[in-house]
């Protein structure tokens, strides 16, 4: 067992976890914030997407005791106009990929804040979202609230 220090949506927890546990499995098991999603565990769907010091990450692929001195944002803490802005444009269907959804869209445009290269086109926010999946196939809808809100 490892003890460790999680700093999540503004609160500080110490947890005694082995350090093989993904900072997924810590946000879900350890901490209930379940409404970070475990889709493929693999990093090939983005469900568990979380923000790592304003970072999108996939919280399936880190080890939780990689985050000790990071402040994690998972939907349970965001607030965000995306939120508004994917009901305002049906950005969702079942909603299960819709807190990897949010949360990487928020990283991205804290991305294309920081180094701007060029427009936000919709085939440009498709490419830079294409790590979160949606089987409802909602895509028009998640990248017309992005757009909206980067706009
Ligand atoms: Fe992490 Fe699919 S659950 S990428």
């Amino acid at each position: 067992m490892t003890e460790l220090r999680l700093r999540v949506n503004g609160a500080t927890t110490v947890l005694s976890l082995p350090p093989q546990v993904s900072l997924l499995d810590a946000l879900r098991e350890h901490l209930g914030l379940t409404g970070t999603k475990k889709g493929c565990d693999q990093g090939a769907c983005g469900a568990c997407t979380v923000l790592a010091d304003g970072v999108r990450i996939n919280s399936c692929l880190a080890l939780a005791v990689q985050y000790e001195d990071a402040e994690i944002t998972t939907i349970e803490g965001l607030d965000h106009p995306l939120q508004t802005a994917f009901v305002r444009h049906d950005g969702l269907q079942c909603g299960y990929c819709t807190p990897g959804q949010l949360c990487s869209a928020v990283g991205m445009l804290a991305e294309h804040r920081a180094a701007p290269d060029g427009e936000l086109t919709g085939a440009e926010i498709r490419e830079r979202m294409s790590g979160n999946l949606c089987r409802c196939g909602a895509y028009n809808g998640i990248v017309d609230a992005i757009q909206e809100v980067a706009s």
